[in-house]
C-alpha cells in the first residue's frame, strides 16, 4: 500500500507532480483560455463583490492559507485576512453578511476550524469550504466549495495536501481576479501557462532526493533550526519548520527573513542551521543582505535558490537548485526540498515519520 516506499510521508511526496495536476484538471486548460471551477460558478459574483475575504485553518493549511492571502491581495485586490481557526473563534470577531470566510482543512474534520464556520455562518457570513476529504464535516457545514484532489493522505504530516490547497486557491485567486478585471488579461494567461508547467516542475525538485539526503546527514544532529523566506516564501519558510518539529522533534522555528533582525539572529551561532529561501523575485536582493547577516554571524547556511543563480551559491554551505517559475507559483515548488529535508531528517533520527508522537491526522478536539 505504500507503493515500494518506506514511508506514507515519501509516497505521498511524491505523488505530488501528480496530486497537483489533478487538483488543477478540468478547472483549467492554459492554451484554450479555460478557467473554470464548478463550486465557485455561482459564487462568482459574490466573490467579486466581497469586501473582505477571512480565511480561517490551522497547522499546514493555515500556511496554505497564507500563500492564498498573497495571491487574493495579488490578483483579486480584495483584502484578506489569515486567521487560525482557534483564535478566531474565540475573540468575539467582527463578521458580517458582506464577508466571505474561506475555510481551509485536509480532513475536513478539525474541531477548531468547523467550529469557526459555525461562529462565521451564525453572523451570516457566505462559507466556502476548500477540503480534501469528500463529504468531511466541514465540506457538509459550508456553502460551497472545491475539493483538493490530492487523494488520501495518511501520513501525519501534511506534504500533498498542502500543494493541492495552494494549487486550488492559486486558482481561485485567478477567476476572482480575472472576475473583477484585476488580472489582467496577457498576466493571466501567462499565469495559467505557467502553472500547467509546475508538475514538470516539481517532479525535477523531487530529483534533488539525494542531495537532500547528504545535507540532512550533516545537520541531523543540531537541536535547532531557522528558516527564513520573504513574500510568498515567509510562509513556506513556517511550513519547513512545522514539518521538521513535527516528524523529527528539532526545535524549528519559521521567520519572515527581515524579521530575524528583531530578534531572532541572537539565536546564530556556528550551531545554528540558517534554512533560506532565496529564490529569484522581488524580494531577491533583500534575501541576500539576511544571508549576509546570517554568515557574518558564523550561521550554516543552507539555500534553496533558483537554478543558474551564482550570488547566493558563493555565501551558503549548501545550495538546492531549483527550477524557475514566477513568484506567485514559487512555494509549490520551494515546499519540496524542505518536506524532503525533514523526511530525511526525521528518519536519520530513528523518528516514527508516519506517526509522530503526541500528533493525530485529525485534530477532532478543541
Ligand atoms: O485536516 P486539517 O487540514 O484541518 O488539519 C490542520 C492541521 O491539524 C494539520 O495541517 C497539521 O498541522 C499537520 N499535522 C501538519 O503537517
Amino acid at each position: 500500500e505504500k507503493g515500494g516506499y518506506e514511508h506514507f510521508m515519501l509516497k505521498e511526496i511524491f505523488e505530488q507532480p501528480r496530486s497537483i495536476l489533478d487538483s488543477m484538471r478540468g478547472r483549467m486548460i492554459a492554451d484554450s483560455d479555460h478557467l473554470m471551477m464548478s463550486g465557485i460558478r455561482e459564487y462568482e459574483n459574490k466573490f467579486a463583490k466581497a469586501k473582505r475575504i477571512i480565511i480561517v485553518a490551522c497547522g499546514t493549511s493555515w500556511h496554505a492559507g497564507l500563500v492564498a492571502e498573497y495571491l487574493i491581495e495579488d490578483f483579486a485586490r480584495i483584502p484578506v485576512e489569515v486567521e487560525y481557526a482557534s483564535e478566531f473563534r474565540y475573540r468575539n470577531p467582527i463578521i458580517t453578511e458582506k464577508d466571505i470566510v474561506i475555510a481551509i482543512s485536509q480532513s475536513g474534520e478539525t474541531a477548531d476550524t468547523l467550529a469557526a464556520i459555525e461562529l462565521a455562518k451564525s453572523k451570516g457570513a457566505t462559507i466556502f469550504g476548500i477540503c480534501n476529504v469528500v463529504g468531511s464535516s466541514i465540506a457538509r457545514a459550508t456553502d460551497a466549495g472545491a475539493y483538493t484532489h490530492a487523494g488520501p493522505e495518511i501520513g501525519v504530516a501534511s506534504t500533498k495536501a498542502f500543494t493541492a490547497q495552494v494549487t486550488v486557491l492559486t486558482l481561485i485567486a485567478m477567476i476572482i481576479g480575472k472576475k473583477r478585471g484585476t488580472l489582467e488579461e496577457t498576466k493571466l494567461r501567462q499565469l495559467m501557462v505557467e502553472l500547467e508547467t509546475i508538475p514538470a516542475k516539481v517532479e525535477q525538485c523531487l530529483q534533488l532526493d539525494d542531495q537532500i539526503k547528504t545535507i540532512a546527514a550533516k545537520y541531523k544532529d543540531a537541536t535547532n533550526f531557522i528558516y527564513l523566506g520573504r513574500g510568498y516564501n515567509y510562509p513556506v519558510a513556517l511550513e519547513g519548520a512545522l514539518k521538521l518539529k513535527e516528524i523529527s522533534y528539532i526545535h524549528a522555528e519559521g521567520y519572515p527573513a527581515a524579521e530575524m533582525k528583531h530578534g531572532p539572529i541572537a539565536l546564530i551561532d556556528e550551531q545554528m542551521p540558517v534554512v533560506v529561501i532565496a529564490t529569484k523575485d522581488s524580494s531577491y536582493e533583500k534575501v541576500v543582505s539576511n544571508v549576509q547577516e546570517v554568515r557574518a554571524r558564523k550561521g550554516k547556511v543552507i539555500a534553496v535558490v533558483t537554478e543558474g543563480d551564482t550570488t547566493i551559491p558563493s555565501m551558503a554551505d549548501y545550495v538546492i537548485e531549483i527550477p524557475e517559475t514566477s513568484e506567485h507559483l514559487m512555494p509549490l515548488l520551494s515546499v519540496i526540498p524542505l518536506q524532503l529535508l525533514s523526511y530525511h531528517i526525521a528518519v536519520m533520527r530513528g523518528c516514527n515519520v508516519d506517526q509522530p508522537r503526541n500528533l493525530a491526522k485529525s485534530v477532532t478536539v478543541e
